[in-house]
């Protein structure tokens, strides 16, 4: 069995151009997901940014706020220090960092958070209900690699994997287990290039309901693999919305300083 260790060059290997679609599969050629992501953070006036899964910074270095980033294996190779004056760095899993309770020692509150870490079902989904727990009601939490565009870039088998090829695990799921479990959410999906994004807001810090039933949840739909059940059990349930312009909808009036 690979470990995600020995895996890290490859699991989460530089993305090919153009990606392959699978019939029946939607093509996702909106505005590109990093353009997506600042334009977010612009628009929620944001002081805090976590980021879980940062690899080489390329996602982080664009973030202008001050930011909080979980990786079990940096590899910092883009210009993360230009801009933000408050910067904190967990070389660790997301499930090690919330466990260290640190946002609740410091007092820190995330305004927007990334989820693009571990890309299995049960780890997005565990960082999705960790993030909500920590931040305030008009937080939002961005979801990334929620269109797989093949079946077999959704595969759970990590041994399947290479460099040459995108891989979005089954995060997929995450978006069909929080609008079966938490209809309270606003969710949007979004043609974000070229895998996919979810924004999901309307968040309930003080919600149990993904926590209590957790087990249960996953095992609803762990077992689901996109390519036996095909693409239209979970794209049918789904308007995919045009990431350009998006953002807007989500501004805030400037804080007073
Ligand atoms: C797709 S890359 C992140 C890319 C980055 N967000 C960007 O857009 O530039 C995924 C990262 O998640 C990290 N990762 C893997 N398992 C993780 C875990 N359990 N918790 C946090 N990060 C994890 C990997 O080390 C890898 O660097």
């Amino acid at each position: 069995m690979k470990t995600v260790s020995k895996l890290s060059g490859s699991l989460f290997g530089r993305r090919q151009k153009g990606l392959h679609r699978d019939p029946g599969f939607p093509e996702i050629s909106g505005q590109g997901y990093l353009q997506t992501l600042v334009e977010i953070v612009t628009a929620r006036q944001a002081n805090w940014y976590l980021e879980i899964g940062s690899r080489s910074g390329t996602s982080l270095s664009k973030i202008g706020c001050n930011f909080i980033a979980i990786d079990p294996e940096f590899q910092i190779r883009n210009p993360v220090f230009q801009r933000a004056q408050k910067m904190h760095f967990f070389q660790m899993t997301s499930d090690e960092f919330f466990a260290d309770d640190f946002l609740a020692t410091t007092g820190i509150t995330p305004d927007v958070a990334f989820i693009d870490g571990m890309h299995h079902f049960e780890f997005a989904l565990r960082d999705f209900l960790n993030c909500e727990a920590t931040m305030g009601p008009d937080g939002v939490i961005v979801l990334h690699d929620v269109c797989p565009s093949t079946a077999a870039m959704a595969s759970r088998d990590l041994t399947e994997l290479n460099a040459k090829r995108a891989w979005t695990g089954d995060v997929w799921k995450v978006v069909a287990a929080l609008m079966d479990h938490r209809p309270d959410l606003e969710i949007h999906v979004l043609d974000a290039a070229k895998t996919g994004l979810c924004v999901i807001h309307g968040l309930n810090p003080d919600s149990r309901i993904l926590r209590d039933n957790l087990p249960e949840i996953i095992a609803q739909y762990i077992d689901v693999d996109i390519g036996s059940v095909g693409p239209a059990w979970y794209y049918d349930r789904i308007t995919i919305k045009p990431s350009h312009g998006f953002a807007a909808r989500l501004a805030v009036s400037p804080k007073p300083d």
